[in-house]
């Protein structure tokens, strides 16, 4: 499973790609608000750090087919043509999906509660489909179910397309779809440092430290022991 950082903050995607094993980092237009500047400057910043190799998904705003479409060419045309443009899956969006996909386009279909989404963007030429896992379990449903169940429909009816599954709050939500394998999470700097938390751990390594300064003197380490 893929692990990409789901936010727009330069500072802490470098943070992010620091510390963990991350592959990328998806935005929506909520994320970009967050940052109080053009877009296409923050995009760009993120584009230049993470590299071509990373991968990086813009969202569109238009509603209707044809404007998505053009959205998407411009966003291509500012960050590069390996750029997942991001159509939520509307019955407009899933006529852009169509088009952009026979362009070769690489399409995220986001803003999906319903495993028909996804099936019908997965059939319509998207590389991902992005079920909103809490979103999903706030509205009284299960969405780590979902998502899994997104997965088993693209392997069984040999779509390409794979989940990256998104709007997580909690390590258990990740835990279970890792488990699954599924093909990508994308996750909120808050909710990755909350993956490796855990007291008992902290605990374990501050006892190692007080054994060796016992034995070697306060600051000692294996460098100057
Ligand atoms: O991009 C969609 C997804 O990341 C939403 O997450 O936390 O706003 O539910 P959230």
């Amino acid at each position: 499973m893929k692990l990409i950082v789901d936010f727009a903050n330069l500072h802490q995607i470098k943070e992010m790609y620091s510390y963990y094993p991350v592959d990328g980092v998806t935005t929506n237009p909520s994320i970009l608000a967050k940052e109080g500047k053009n877009p296409y400057e923050v995009l760009k910043a993120i584009r230049e750090f993470i590299g071509s190799n990373s991968e990086l998904h813009v969202q569109v705003v238009s509603l209707d087919a044809e404007a998505i479409v053009k959205e998407a060419h411009k966003i291509r045309e500012e960050l590069g043509a390996s750029t997942y443009v991001k159509v939520p899956v509307t019955r407009e969006g899933l006529k852009a999906i169509k088009i952009l996909a026979k362009e070769g386009v690489n399409i995220t279909a986001t803003a999906i509660y319903t495993q028909m989404q996804a099936y019908l963007a997965g059939k319509a030429g998207a590389l991902y489909a992005a079920p909103y896992v809490n979103r999903i379990d706030n509205l009284g449903a299960d969405g780590v179910k979902v998502a899994k169940e997104i997965h088993d429909i693209f392997k069984k009816n040999e779509l390409k397309t794979e989940v990256l599954a998104a709007s997580f709050k909690n390590s258990q939500q990740v835990l279970e779809l890792a488990k699954y394998g599924v093909g990508a999470a994308t996750i909120a700097p808050d909710v990755i440092e909350g993956l490796i938390k855990l007291d008992a751990v902290t605990c374990a390594v501050e006892a190692f430290t007080k054994d060796f300064e016992k034995l070697c003197g306060k600051g000692k380490t294996m460098i100057n022991c």
